[in-house]
């Protein structure tokens, strides 16, 4: 079993759909192992997406992750990074799979309902910094 990161963005919770997102992802076969609601402080979220620094969305992707409460959540499945990446679609929303998470709940390239880690090693990283080390 394999573990990854998922955070239910501000929008989501903003739409009251953090049952029907954890029903779905429950129903696709990971398992729940850590679960909390948080609201980032800007020096987090910053942190959080440092790999995106120098890009010209920064500013406003740090505005959006801090401008309500987010859900992560450590879930446990075969292939648990391939398999959320897959399941929530395509970054931009518009164009998500129909089906996908963020077809379904997110509304634009930004606001785009939630984060999934991109690697193993990126997961195990993501998990630790909400959750600490031994989760
Ligand atoms: P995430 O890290 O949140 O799972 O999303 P991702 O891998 O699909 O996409 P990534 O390139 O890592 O972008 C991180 C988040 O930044 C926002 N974004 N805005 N305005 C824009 O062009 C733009 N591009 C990306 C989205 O919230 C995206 O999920
Ligand atoms: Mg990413």
């Amino acid at each position: 079993m394999d573990r990854t990161l998922m955070i239910i963005k501000p929008d989501a919770v903003a739409k009251h759909v953090i049952g029907e997102i954890l029903r779905l992802v429950e129903a696709e076969g990971f398992v729940v192992r850590q679960l909390r609601m948080t609201h980032l402080t800007r020096e987090q979220a910053e942190a959080f997406y440092a790999v995106h620094r120098e890009r010209s969305f920064f500013g406003e992707l740090v505005g959006f992750m801090t401008s309500g409460a987010v859900v992560p959540m450590a879930l446990e499945r075969v292939d648990a990074v391939p398999h959320l990446r897959q399941f929530i679609g395509a970054t931009d929303s518009t164009k998500a799979a129909p089906g996908t998470i963020r077809r379904e709940f997110g509304t634009d390239v930004q606001c785009n309902a939630v984060h999934a880690s991109d690697s193993a090693e990126n997961a195990a990283n993501e998990i630790e910094f909400f959750f600490g080390k031994n989760t």
